[in-house]
C-alpha cells in the first residue's frame, strides 16, 4: 500500500471508531465532513516522507503520527472558518462545517478532532511506547498557546501582529511537527529536522497568501481575498506579488538546503520539489501576469 493510501485507511478507521457507540450522530457526521474527502494531505505525506528518508520505510508509528497531524490540521481548518475567525463559507470545495451543520457543532468538531488526534496516537503507539512521550510533546507544542495553532489564531486578536511569528504559529507549527514526528517515529533526531519544517511551512503560507490574492474560489475550493478583507498580515501586503514570489523561491531553496544528511535525502528532496510544483505554478503564473 502506498503512503497516501496508508494515511487514508488509518484516517477512515480512526474516524469510524470514534463515531461509534454513543457519539451524537450530528457530531459524527460533522467530523466525517471535516476529514473526508481530504485536501492535499501535505503534512501527513511529509511526515511519512521524512520517516522513509531516515529509515527506508515509515513504520506503523509513523503512520499513526501522520494521521494525528492531519486530524489536528482538519481541526484547525474547521475553527479557522468559523464566523469569529475568517468567516469562510467554503472549504475544500464544499460548505464549511459551520455552514453545513451549525456553529456549535463546528466548535465541537474542532475540539473533538484535537482530542481524537492525541487519543489515536496514544492508542496506536502500543508497539513502540518509548516513542510516545516525544511524539505527544511534538504535537502538543505545535497545537498550543506558545507558538502553535492556538497562538496563530490568537495573534489575530492582538493590536500588533509580528508577521513571522503569526505565520510560524498558524502554519509553520504543523510543518515542523510533521517533519519532527516523522523522524521521532523511527527513533531519529527530531530536532535536526526543525529548520526544514519551519522553512517549508513558511513557504507554504507564502504560496497560500499568493493564492488568496490571485486565484479564484473555484480553483482553490475556498474563499479568496479574505486576508485583504479581514486585514490579516500577508506576504503580498508586505512584499507585493513579485516580492512574495521571490521570497517563496528563496524559502523553498532554504528548506531543501536544511534537509539533514540521511540515507533518503535525495529522494526526499525530489518529493518536496514535486510537491511544491503543484502549489507554486498557478501562483507563479498569476504573479507573472
Ligand atoms: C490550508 O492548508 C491552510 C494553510 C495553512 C494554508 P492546506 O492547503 O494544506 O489545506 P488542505 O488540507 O489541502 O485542504
Ligand atoms: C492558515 O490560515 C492556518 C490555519 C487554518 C490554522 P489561513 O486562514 O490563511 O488559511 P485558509 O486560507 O483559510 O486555508
Ligand atoms: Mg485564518
Ligand atoms: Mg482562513
Amino acid at each position: 500500500m502506498d503512503a497516501r493510501m496508508r494515511i487514508e485507511r488509518m484516517l477512515e478507521k480512526t474516524v469510524a471508531q470514534a463515531a461509534q457507540d454513543v457519539c451524537p450522530p450530528g457530531l459524527a457526521a460533522a467530523v466525517n465532513h471535516a476529514v473526508f474527502p481530504g485536501g492535499a494531505r501535505v503534512r501527513p505525506m511529509l511526515c511519512l516522507g521524512v520517516a522513509a528518508a531516515c529509515a527506508g520505510a515509515p513504520t506503523a508509528t509513523s503512520v499513526a503520527a501522520a494521521v494525528a497531524i492531519e486530524l489536528l490540521h482538519c481541526a484547525s481548518l474547521v475553527h479557522d472558518d468559523l464566523p469569529c475567525f475568517d468567516d469562510a463559507d467554503m472549504r475544500r470545495g464544499k460548505p464549511s462545517v459551520h455552514r453545513a451543520f451549525s456553529e456549535p457543532i463546528a466548535v465541537l468538531t474542532g475540539d473533538a478532532l484535537i482530542v481524537l488526534a492525541f487519543d489515536s496516537l496514544a492508542r496506536s503507539c502500543a508497539d513502540a511506547p518509548q516513542l510516545l512521550p516525544s511524539l505527544l510533546s511534538i504535537l502538543a507544542r505545535a497545537t498550543g498557546m506558545s507558538g502553535g495553532l492556538v497562538a496563530g489564531q490568537a495573534w489575530e486578536s492582538e493590536a500588533n501582529v509580528p508577521v513571522s511569528l503569526y505565520h510560524a504559529a498558524k502554519t509553520g507549527s504543523m510543518f515542523v511537527a510533521a517533519v519532527k514526528a516523522g523522524a521521532a517515529s523511527i527513533g531519529g533526531d527530531a530536532k535536526a529536522w526543525e529548520e526544514f519544517g519551519a522553512s517549508l511551512g513558511e513557504a507554504y503560507q507564502v504560496a497560500d497568501d499568493i493564492r488568496d490574492a490571485s486565484s479564484s474560489a473555484d480553483e482553490i475550493g475556498k474563499p479568496v481575498g479574505r486576508d485583504a478583507l479581514l486585514g490579516r498580515p500577508n506576504a503580498i501586503h508586505q512584499l507585493g506579488l513579485s516580492g512574495a514570489k521571490e521570497h517563496l523561491d528563496r524559502l523553498i531553496e532554504r528548506a531543501l538546503a536544511a534537509i539533514p544528511t540521511c540515507p533518503g535525502a535525495d529522494d526526499l528532496k525530489m518529493q518536496v520539489r514535486q510537491q511544491v510544483r503543484w502549489f507554486v505554478p498557478k501562483a507563479k503564473a498569476q504573479v507573472a501576469a
